[in-house]
């Protein structure tokens, strides 16, 4: 089985947005990955729902919209509105995260929960069986083009057997710093989903950045 690959439009060309979001439907990738900022929960903002929307009218593939803002539930019907298929909200910003994930469900989402590199995996142990994905950071949110925390590794491992332990069903997604050189450690420590900003787009030749990340390999246990 090969990784489905989530690249992310953060290190698109704005200027040129169609091409970039041509070359995604073109090219092998599965996803389009919308990193949406408000400045609050994390050190900078990137663009909202006008820009969702513009991406939805020529996307032939979902979108996959990870949301670093704090109140995440009070904008879950907008995202649906504009075009997100899967929507995850990070755990450190949901004080009635079971709440909030069955909205997202509601609104025929699917919905995942995003840890931050420092975040106990064990703190998901009550609520991954609702859980369609777990968005796994390994970097610290904010930025596209930063380096990868090599712990992540581990942290995947340890996620893939409480997936196992409690039936769930989750797909694990890896985001930052996921390029040619650490996409095989990734995808051989549990993950399915794989999203890659600045490897893809600031590549010379980004449609053969995304063929060689798809040719990677996951042994089935
Ligand atoms: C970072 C974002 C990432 C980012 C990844 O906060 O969540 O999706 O765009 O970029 P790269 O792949 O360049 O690390
Ligand atoms: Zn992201």
């Amino acid at each position: 089985m090969k990784p489905l690959l989530s690249p992310s439009m953060l290190s698109a060309d704005f200027t040129n947005l169609r091409k970039d979001i041509q070359m995604v439907n073109e090219s092998e990738a599965d996803f389009f990955h919308l990193d949406i900022m408000d400045g609050v929960f994390v050190p900078n903002i990137s663009y909202g729902m006008p820009l969702i929307k513009a991406i939805k009218r020529i996307a032939e593939k979902p979108l996959d919209v990870h949301l670093m803002i704090v109140q995440p539930e009070r904008y879950i019907p907008e995202f649906k509105a504009v075009g997100a298929d899967m929507l995850t909200v990070h755990w450190e910003a949901c004080t009635h995260l079971h709440r909030t994930i069955h909205q997202i469900k509601d609104e025929d989402m699917l919905a995942g929960v995003a840890l931050n590199p420092h975040t106990p995996i064990a703190f998901l142990e009550d609520i991954i069986q609702d859980l369609d994905l777990v968005l796994v950071m390994s970097v610290n949110p904010g930025f596209g083009g930063q380096r990868f925390i090599e712990r992540s590794l581990k942290r995947i491992e340890e996620l893939k057997d409480l997936i196992i332990k409690n039936n769930s069903n989750a797909l694990i997604e890896v985001d930052g710093g996921i390029g040619l050189d650490t996409a095989e450690d990734v995808t051989a420590a549990g993950a399915d989903i794989l999203v890659a900003g600045n490897a893809v787009f600031g590549a010379a030749d980004p449609m053969e950045v995304i063929r060689r990340l798809k040719e990677i390999e996951i042994m089935e246990d």
